[in-house]
């Protein structure tokens, strides 16, 4: 998908040249937040006393960790000027706050929007760029920590025309050592210092979601041409990687190209889903399914439908699935802003079928692409700007901004996380866990 650039009305330049100068009415209509820009560099901020909100005092009533900031949602609320959809969409620019620039909010990543974000991010969070491949997207998709190993897997991008995957070449998979990540935490830009290993698995064909099986890592392969159909493998997390196709066909007809995988902690089913992504990308037919989630149980071998959507997890307890819908993004089509940008809930029944849908998010940049866990149930997505966070009720308590796209990310069990950023990849510490199912491994 496309990767968003800074939005910038003609208000906007105006403000960024004359931040310097230290001048300017815009400039000080938004002191509050330059105030909060400095209060965001590791003060303790009780003592402040200047004009300010009941939301504002709440929301300074703790240290603000060095990496962190304050985004005031009332800073906001009324702007100079609002720009057409032909300038402000969310398609390839995102919003900057009065106040701030891009190299300011990428400066402190983590962005606090709720009180309740400074759990999520703990006391000292950090962020860390650990590898570069200049153009070539190798970190795209299917963050999934192996414990055993105490490795992450990740996947390239499958279609990019950077890297000529696709119809002619499949993405590869491969992994790092979260030791040699957590060796270089305390350092921004680690580049070089942590190994991508390449992860030998010829038969595993342009890879997209995957996640922990059963011991091993189970990956929904897109497919190659006509012929390759897309299935679910199941990968060896350890050399020689052998696989093990899990499932190929739908009484007998293929799969378009399947995306992302999850299974549900609480009935061990594993939900996937089906998508156009390959047909769009032109390395697989015209679809011969309906793009949708279905089930598949591992014990009896009975496929199902259950649900539209594209990009799926579970709660920590497998009570809720939550499910993306990125239809403001139509591929070769471009984007049509009044579709989905969404994040939808629902319930998962007893019986393993998924009941009333709820309108859960709606992203304010691109699209919510990968989706997952904490273990207190708070709902993290890859977006335009970086990865995006709601508590269980939806509300936006904050960001780890990244100015870039992530397409997927995934916790390393207590307190880390790899996020995947097409040519970059990050390593960040937190306060959180991750609360997706691993399963016995
Ligand atoms: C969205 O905004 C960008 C940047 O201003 C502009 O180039 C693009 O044409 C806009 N898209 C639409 C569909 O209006
Ligand atoms: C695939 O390979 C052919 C022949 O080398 C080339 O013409 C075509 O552009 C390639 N397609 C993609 C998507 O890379
Ligand atoms: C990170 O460091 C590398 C190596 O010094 C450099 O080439 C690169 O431009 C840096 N990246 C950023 C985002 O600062
Ligand atoms: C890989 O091979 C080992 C040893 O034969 C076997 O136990 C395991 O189930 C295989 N895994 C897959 C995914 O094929
Ligand atoms: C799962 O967790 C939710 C939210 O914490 C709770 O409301 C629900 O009762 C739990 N369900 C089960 C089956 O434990
Ligand atoms: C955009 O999507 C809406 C809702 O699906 C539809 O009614 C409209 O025709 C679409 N616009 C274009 C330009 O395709």
């Amino acid at each position: 998908m496309p990767e968003p650039v800074p939005r910038t009305t003609s208000q906007d330049s105006k403000h960024r040249n004359t931040e310097t100068a230290d001048g300017g009415n815009f400039h000080r209509m938004t002191s509050l937040s330059a105030a909060l820009g400095i209060l965001a560099a590791g003060v303790l901020v009780q003592a402040y006393s200047g004009s300010s909100t009941p939301d504002y005092e709440r929301l300074i009533k703790r240290e603000v960790p060095g990496q962190a900031q304050i985004i005031d949602w009332k800073s906001f609320n009324v702007l100079p000027t609002v720009s057409p959809p032909s300038v402000a969409n969310a398609s390839t620019v995102f919003f900057i706050p009065p106040g701030h620039d891009l190299e300011s909010l990428k400066e402190r990543p983590f962005h606090i929007y709720d009180d309740e974000f400074y759990d999520v991010i703990g006391s000292n969070p950090t962020l860390t760029l650990i590898a570069n491949t200049g153009t070539n997207p190798m970190f795209h998709e299917a963050a999934v920590w192996y414990p055993p190993t105490d490795e992450m897997f990740f996947v390239q991008n499958a279609g990019a025309a950077a890297a000529g995957t696709g119809l002619n070449k499949s993405n590869i998979i491969s992994k790092i050592a979260l030791s040699e990540a957590a060796a270089v935490s305390n350092i921004r830009n680690a580049t070089g210092s942590v190994n991508v290993q390449t992860v030998d698995a010829p038969a595993i064909l342009n890879s997209n979601g995957a996640t922990n099986y059963r011991g091993e890592i189970v990956f929904a392969a897109e497919g190659q041409g006509d012929d390759a159909t897309s299935q679910l493998v199941v990968m060896n997390p350890r050399e020689p990687y052998n696989t093990t196709i899990l499932l190929n066909n739908y009484f007998g007809r293929q799969f378009n190209s399947l995306n992302d995988v999850a299974v549900n902690p609480r009935n061990k089913e594993v939900y996937f889903s089906d998508s156009l992504y390959g047909y769009l990308q032109d390395f697989r037919p015209a679809p011969g399914l309906r793009t949708q989630i279905y089930r598949y149980n591992p014990e009896t071998g009975a496929v199902a439908a259950v649900a539209d959507g594209f990009r799926l997890t579970f709660s920590p307890n497998g009570s809720h699935a939550y499910v993306t819908d990125t239809g403001v993004f139509q591929g070769v089509l471009g984007w049509n802003f009044s579709r989905p940008a969404s994040i939808y809930r629902f319930d998962v029944q007893e019986d393993g079928t998924w009941d009333n849908r709820k309108l859960f998010a709606y992203v304010d940049t691109g699209v919510p692409d990968g989706i997952h866990c904490d273990s207190n149930g708070n709902v993290y997505s890859g977006c335009g700007d970086g990865v995006q966070v709601w508590n269980p009720s939806g509300k936006l308590i904050g960001k780890i901004f990244l100015g870039k796209t992530s397409a997927n990310f995934n916790f390393a069990g207590d307190g880390r996380m790899v996020i995947l950023a097409e040519e970059d990849l990050y390593y960040a510490t937190l306060g959180a866990s991750g609360g997706g199912y691993i399963g016995d491994v």
